[in-house]
């Protein structure tokens, strides 16, 4: 199994978005996750940190671009294991973090064996700025994709849309790559993951309407492979295009 390295996905001046490496022997231990940082100078912001078994090997690719007491943001897409199972040993490890999730989730998240001690904000329902660096952060409401209380995050410095579980592909045993190249055949490793885990087809265009008039130049999700430029746009209509997912799924 291979180990693959931390990457700087995009840069504007110092502010950079890095995937934060993988081993691809966690496959073993559970459907594979990307952790990104966004790095704006000398601090750093933490997306869906991940769970328990990522944990060292996240801190360690951070430490290549930022100290842990640089890093102030903790931004959390939804409530599942593999986006925030290591929270309690986060909160030892990058001290200085504040952690956002949505409202619905704050009160379940002490569960995890966390003492809350005040350095948890709640989302509210419509999204909100939150500061970093030199410029913010923008929770962007992405409600029943596939959380209730659901965000994704985008950064208006370097264009990239951080996605969470929307865009996850589930790659057959020998099977990996970061960055989509060929969007048709990437498709089929989305395919069963949409349908199944995003509830209504209502909440996915009402997201898609929301977005439009984001510039985006990289999406960025918590599985799978990063879509870039004209990946983009064949990502959203590829999304626009699926006829039946959850709820249809009953009839
Ligand atoms: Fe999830
Ligand atoms: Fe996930």
């Amino acid at each position: 199994m291979r180990v693959h390295k931390p990457y700087v996905i995009h840069e504007e001046g110092d502010r950079s978005f890095i995937w934060l490496g993988l081993d691809e022997s966690d496959r073993e231990k559970g459907v594979l996750t990307n952790q990104y940082l966004l790095r704006d100078g000398d601090r750093g912001a933490l997306l869906d940190a991940g769970g328990y078994f990522v944990f060292e090997r996240v801190l360690n690719s951070i430490q290549e671009f930022v100290k842990p007491e640089k890093v102030e943001l903790l931004l959390y897409s939804h409530q599942d294991p593999d986006v925030v199972g290591a929270l309690n040993l986060w909160v030892d490890m990058v001290p200085n973090a504040k952690i956002y999730v949505s409202e619905l989730w704050e009160r379940f998240l002490p569960h995890l064996g966390y003492d809350l001690g005040g350095v948890i904000n709640d989302i509210p329902d419509s999204g909100m700025r939150i500061p970093f660096g030199k410029s913010y952060i923008e929770a962007i409401p992405a409600h029943f994709l596939h959380s209730p209380g659901n965000f994704h995050f985008y950064d208006p410095i370097t264009r990239v849309y951080f996605s969470g579980d929307m865009g996850a592909a589930i790659f057959p045993k020998d099977r990996w790559y970061l960055m989509v190249d060929n969007f048709d055949e990437h498709s089929k490793y989305m395919e069963a993951f949409h349908r199944r885990y995003i509830p209504c087809k209502r909440a996915l265009d009402q997201w898609l309407k929301r977005i439009e008039l984001l510039d985006i130049k990289i999406i960025a999700p918590q599985h799978g492979s990063v879509f870039a430029d004209d990946n983009v746009p064949k990502f959203l209509n590829w999304l626009r295009s699926l006829d039946r997912v959850g709820l249809d799924l009953l009839d």
